[in-house]
């Protein structure tokens, strides 16, 4: 079929139709998600955690989002793929642009992320001015690991709530897409996907959002580490991974070869 676009997810929100997306990182990974039905495929900066082995999502590069997105964009033909601008490709309206446009031109993706609130809305208004889709990213942002002292649910306290309402609204009127409510109280994450005619897209924000977005590894159970609690794998590809490769380990080794190296010579 064709590929899903911006006005297919709006339409989905009108209808009450929910918005299925999962992360991936590669070409192969990109196919299968899509095979099994994903609407969106995010190439997400958990890109930094999940492939390239860093701590936080802040060393990742507009380099290294692009040679994925690039490969995630070859595996797939249906998905609507959004690339996540990473840390410090953001930093004003105009070099957000140049960035947004290297990743437009260079991967052939549909649309960028990008994380943040209030500050970010005239630089969602710039892009779109451009032609650009926009997918907003509030609550838990991780790029502001260090600014928020850690990871933890956002929306609990009345002062937390009100912002967040008012971002989500500012980023709608500027002209993102979709918006992302990561790790927000799912009262509000329901009341503001209710106000909001764009849709918002959870992750640890209950069920009550217009669609779901998960990393595909903690999905499928593919981990060398404990997955965020919300997030209940489906399968484990890391036990799956274990066995196959011990049983080749085994046969390997049990092929003993017989001892007949060639004699020195004196
Ligand atoms: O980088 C990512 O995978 C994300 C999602 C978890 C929303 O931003
Ligand atoms: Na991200």
């Amino acid at each position: 079929g064709k590929r899903r676009t911006t006005r297919d997810i709006a339409l989905m929100r009108q209808q009450g139709e929910a918005i299925a997306m999962l992360t991936a990182y590669d070409a192969v990974t990109a196919a299968l998600v899509e095979m099994a039905g994903v609407d969106m495929i995010l190439v997400g900066d958990s890109l930094g955690n999940v492939v390239l082995g860093y701590d936080t999502t802040l060393p990742v590069t507009l380099d290294d989002m692009i040679r994925h997105a690039a490969a995630v964009k070859r595996g797939s033909g249906r998905a609507l793929i959004v690339c996540d601008m990473p840390f410090g490709s953001v930093t004003d309206p105009d070099a957000t642009l140049r960035n947004a446009m290297r990743i437009l031109k260079e991967t052939g993706v549909e649309a960028v992320k990008l994380e943040g609130g209030l500050a970010m809305a005239p630089t969602v208004e710039r892009l779109t001015a451009h032609g650009i889709a926009v997918m907003a990213h509030i609550g838990l942002t991780p790029q502001a690991v260090h600014q928020m002292g850690g990871y933890y649910m956002h929306g609990k306290d009345d002062a937390s709530a009100a912002r967040l309402r008012e971002e989500a609204k500012a980023l709608e009127a500027a002209g993102a897409f979709a918006i992302v409510l990561e790790c927000v109280e799912p009262a509000l994450a329901a009341e503001i996907t209710r106000s909001l005619s764009i849709p918002t897209i959870g992750i640890g924000s209950g069920k009550d959002c217009a669609g779901q977005v998960l990393v595909v590894n903690d999905l499928i159970g593919l981990n060398t580490s404990k997955p965020p609690a919300f997030a209940r794998p489906r399968a484990d590809v890391a036990a799956i991974i274990r066995q196959a490769v011990g049983d080749y380990v085994a046969e390997t080794k049990a092929a003993r070869q017989p001892i007949t190296l060639p004699r020195r010579a004196e």
